[in-house]
Formats: C-alpha cells, structure tokens, sequence
C-alpha cells in the first residue's frame, strides 16, 4: 500500500470509529455502555489497514444498497462505513458445521473486525465490527458465550430468542442485546442486514446453532419491506 492511500485508510478508519461511537451513544438499551467503554480503551491502539486482495462478493452485492439506505436517516456514519470499507478485511464466520448453519447464510454474510484480535485495531477480548447479511437469509437459532450487541443500521427484520418461537419484527436502530449463551436468530427482510456489532468479552469462545425445526419454511418466508 502506498504511503498516500495508507494515510488515506488510516484516517477512514479512525473517522469510522468516532462515527460509530457517536451513533452508538444515541442508542438506548443494555450494551451500549459496554461495547462503548471498549471502544474508549481501544480507540487510540496502532491501526493497521487491510490490503485487499480480491473483493468479497457479498459486499459488492449487498453493501451499495445498505448504505443507500443508511445514508437516508444517518448520513455520516453511512459515508464512514463507505470510505472505510475498503482498508477492512471482510470474510465469513467460519467456525460453523457447515450443515448446522445451512448453505444461504455460509455463501450469504460477511463481516469485517473493525477493533479486534487480527483487525484495524488490535484489541484483547473485544471485538466491535460490522456484519452485513444478505436479503432474506436466515441466519439460524445460535449462541455463543460472548454477550453481544446488535445495532441495526437496516430494517425491518425478522428476530426471536428461542428456538421455534415466532419472529419479532425490529427496525433500523432499534438495538438488540444478546446476554452469554442466550439464543437468538435473525431472519433478513427485504433489503440487506447491515449491523454494527460489539461482543464485549468471551471473544475466542465458539458460537453453536441450535436446531429447530422450522427452519425450512423460515428460509423459504419473503417478509414484507
Ligand atoms: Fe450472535
């Protein structure tokens, strides 16, 4: 990387990490004040620009139109997430059995550490990142131990927090907080998921889907925008 774009990426992710700060501290709910205290301890540490070798797909498809939508009520913070996305390594969660989590959310989300083990900012057990998924996908019934907040930046989607229960609708900027262990799943409406999320300790703990037995009609369910 060039010196010239190295100074460029550097700044977009500092300017991404005070623009999700000041949209996080607009929220309410549980969470927020963890997720940012571990951004006011991490916030200063070196950063380190991705270098991206080859574009991930699901963010050429998804995010364009996640921003879109975003920069109609939330300007700035959709622009930041725009001119930092590049220096960010996207990729897929990868510690699923692939026949657990199902093929459309293992081929259909991405996401990218923004403050974390092996991101922008190194961090010790605190991961603040972006997570976009794509329309429609179910992300299915999982835990983990980690406590983790969601901040929607897109809606409406589909969510619940035990396996077989009907889905909740939530819409963008409605915050949701997942406490260790607890279940939780995410059925993506119409337009792309596009999330900030911190998960506050417990970062190296594994997550684990759990079954439910309506997930074949949750994949083949089309919510309303
Ligand atoms: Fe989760």
């Amino acid at each position: 990387m060039a010196v010239d774009s190295f100074a460029t990426a550097t700044a977009a992710l500092r300017a991404l990490v005070d623009e999700a700060d000041r949209y996080l501290a607009t929220l309410p709910g549980p969470g927020v004040a963890d997720v940012r205290a571990g951004v006011a301890e991490w916030r200063q540490g070196p950063v380190t620009p991705a270098v991206a070798t080859t574009a991930n797909s699901v963010v050429s498809a998804h995010l364009p139109a996640a921003l879109a939508l975003l920069g109609l009520d939330r300007p700035t913070l959709s622009l930041a997430i725009a001119e930092a996305a590049p220096a960010l390594d996207w990729v897929s969660y990868d510690r699923y059995p692939p026949a657990d989590i199902g093929p459309s959310f293992a081929r259909g989300h991405a996401y990218a550490r923004i403050i974390g083990d092996g991101a922008t900012i190194p961090a010790r057990d605190f991961d603040l990142g972006l997570f976009l998924i794509a329309p429609h996908v179910l992300y299915r019934d999982h835990h983990h131990p980690a406590p983790e907040l969601y901040a929607p930046l897109t809606g409406p989607h589909g969510w619940r927090f035990a396996p077989g229960a009907p889905l909740i609708m939530k819409h963008a900027h409605e915050p949701v907080w997942n406490p260790p262990d607890e279940p939780h799943a995410t059925k993506v409406g119409a337009v792309p998921f596009l999330c900030l999320y911190g998960w506050t300790r417990n970062v190296d703990l594994p997550a684990r889907v759990m079954p439910a037995d309506d997930w074949p009609e949750l994949e083949d369910l089309r919510l309303e925008p």
